[in-house]
């Protein structure tokens, strides 16, 4: 591996892409994604799009595509090694040297290992008699013993050097405590536990790792959640609380909430797919994370002010997103006195119930309200110009509504706000959607048009020799990106019946990324891929798969391709058909 992994993860965090191609063709924003002329073939019309999401670029003409060290490649002409240097520059970081770097992944590993040894002590004193106020607020809360368990709850003991002593018992320095954020130094310069007397609640990734601790007071007093600092692993802008276990969710969307212990009593009430930000604004490196794992959001944050100043930011964050974006807008509560109060998730379903709850979910605002409220804020609409001019800005909003029933419903709405009549306003939005469908369109049609798709090298490059068997490779490939943790081997061992020498080499080398300890990564192939292949690695990255059954998927895929290698060594072991198959040739 010639460049740390981790730097590459910090490189690919700081060459935002779309600001990178940004700087070298003019993008529009269409749908969630970027679209430019392609500046790799010759075209009139877009066919070059670029993902925030994903943080890749892919040409539906030439069928190019990669991530940004790939495109810097391409379009300054360099190396591997010199792209990743062009980029360093531009992102104002040092690349590093293979020694640095061994030393680095040796200490995260050790991190890791404490982090996971410290969260199975929490976990094991919740149950000993030093455990017992822990287990009357949990009680107190309605989280059930399961549910704690589900999330690798535990407790921190009443003491000042509980931990320390117990870790370095076990062979960890007090800088390696320190390094984890586990404790802290006192002004007498003596080292303490960070977390006393608290409910822990170990913060895991979605590979496995336990990454940080949030916590909980059990009583009223400051601060009333403490989390980790970040540390060389953690980084609490790329981590969602919960999306280990709500990545796995049947269920079609993910829902965003802000508490930790609003997602507990979520998932114990059924709702499986809640994370949370864990008390910080939503990033742009969270929404990507959230993207791979979904194509719908449901924000739900609390509904108080800060709450709804919280929602408007993560829309304004979102609408850089291919996610759909709903808004679930919770009741304020009526107490006895008749005083509206506040609630959050976890307040709601204690009151009213996870049925009262599915209801708002399926309930939920898409984000065409939010929307319809901005461009109103826009427009004084007290003067006629203004009226009119908000009729026009707010009929593009609700001509991306497909669904018929909804657009009218907001038609209307629009018109009462503007004070036009309802048919005025629905003539707006029918030329609005005219207006979008021919330039859709148009652009499909100079797509199809477009040779270059034919003439293109990459296009021709990769063939595939077992188009059934590959099909399913590919279906690996996708969940391995997305879980690796559904493959116990890596690589897994049916990989010696693949048909397709490129997917199996892609597996393989992602295999050893993950191993590494590294997060499993399209971009990060690196230089023993050509173009062409991680141009089609990464179109075949952009079809949907699921991880709902994603262990049944793929036995599903290991059958037809255990089943498909059995065939094409039949054919050849057939005498009479191998006869047959020479006489021809
Ligand atoms: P509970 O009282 O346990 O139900 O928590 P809550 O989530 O309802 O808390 P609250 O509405 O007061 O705060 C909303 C979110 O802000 C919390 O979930 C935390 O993520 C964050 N937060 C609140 N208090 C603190 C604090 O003292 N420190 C930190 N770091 N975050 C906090
Ligand atoms: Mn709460």
């Amino acid at each position: 591996m010639p460049f740390p992994r981790s730097f590459l993860d910090e490189l690919s965090a700081r060459s935002d892409i779309v600001d990178l191609v940004g700087g070298y063709v003019s993008l529009t924003n269409r749908g969630g994604r970027y679209w430019a002329c392609c500046p790799f073939h010759n075209e009139k019309t877009p066919s070059f799009s670029v993902s925030p999401d994903t943080q890749l670029y892919y040409c539906f003409g030439c069928k190019k595509g990669g991530d940004a060290v790939r495109f810097v490649m391409e379009m300054e002409n360099l190396s591997y090694p010199e792209a990743v240097a062009f980029l360093a520059k531009r992102a104002g970081l040092e690349v590093p040297d293979e020694q640095t770097d061994r030393e680095t992944a040796r200490k995260r590993a050790r991190l890791l290992q404490l982090n996971k040894d410290t969260a199975r002590y929490y976990y094991e004193l919740l149950n000993t008699p030093r455990g017992e106020a822990v287990r009357a607020y949990l009680d107190r809360r309605r989280i059930e013993r399961r549910t704690a368990v589900r999330f690798g709850m535990g407790a921190s003991a009443d003491a000042w050097d509980d931990l320390l002593t117990a870790m370095t018992k076990r062979g960890y320095s007090k800088e390696e405590l320190l390094s984890a954020g586990l404790i802290v130094k006192g002004k007498s310069g003596s080292f303490y536990d960070k977390f006393r007397n608290r409910l822990m609640l170990p913060v895991i990734d979605t590979r496995g790792d336990v990454v940080a601790f949030g916590s909980r007071v059990l009583d009223s007093s400051e601060p009333k959640y403490m989390n980790s600092p970040d540390t060389p692993v953690y980084n609490k802008r790329r981590v969602l609380y919960g999306l280990n276990l709500a990545k796995r969710t049947k269920r079609e969307n993910l829902i965003l909430c802000e508490g930790n212990l609003d997602i507990v009593t979520l998932h114990q009430a059924g709702f499986d797919n809640a994370v949370a930000s864990m008390g910080t604004a939503l990033t742009p490196e969270q929404v990507r994370l959230l993207a791979r794992f979904t194509k719908e959001l449901v924000l739900c944050y609390d509904n108080d002010n800060a709450g709804k100043i919280a929602t408007e930011k993560a829309l304004a964050l979102l609408r850089e997103s291919e996610m759909n974006v709903r808004v679930l807008e919770l009741p304020r509560r009526r107490t006895e006195t008749g005083e509206l109060v506040k609630q959050d998730a976890d307040d709601f379903i204690k009151f009213h119930g996870p049925d009262a709850f599915e209801a708002l979910l399926s309930g939920s605002e898409t984000g065409v309200a939010f929307r319809m409220q901005q461009v109103a804020g826009k427009h004084d609409l007290t003067s006629d110009e203004s009226r009119v001019a908000y009729c026009q800005e707010v009929a593009g909003v609700l001509a991306e509504i497909p669904s018929a029933t909804e657009r009218s419903i907001y038609t209307v709405r629009a018109a009462e706000i503007a004070g036009v009549t309802a048919e005025a306003m629905e003539l707006e939005v029918r030329e609005a959607r005219k207006r979008r469908r021919r330039a859709e369109k148009n652009a499909e049609l100079r797509r199809d048009l477009n040779p270059a798709s034919a003439l293109q090298p990459s296009a021709r490059e990769i063939r595939y020799d077992d188009l059934r068997s590959a099909r399913a490779e590919e279906g690996v490939l996708r969940l391995l990106l997305l879980d690796p943790a559904l493959f116990p081997q890596k690589p897994p061992p049916e990989l010696r019946d693949f048909s397709s020498p490129l997917l199996r080499r892609a597996i393989e080398a992602l295999c050893e990324q993950l191993a590494l300890g590294h997060s499993a990564s399209i971009g990060a192939l690196g230089e023993s891929f050509t173009s062409a292949e991680v141009s089609h690695l990464v179109s075949v990255s952009q079809a949907p798969e699921s991880l709902a059954n994603g262990a049944k998927a793929l036995q599903d895929y290991y059958e037809i391709i255990r089943q498909q290698a059995q065939k094409r060594s039949g054919r050849e072991e057939d005498p009479l058909l191998a006869a047959m198959q020479r006489r021809r040739s």
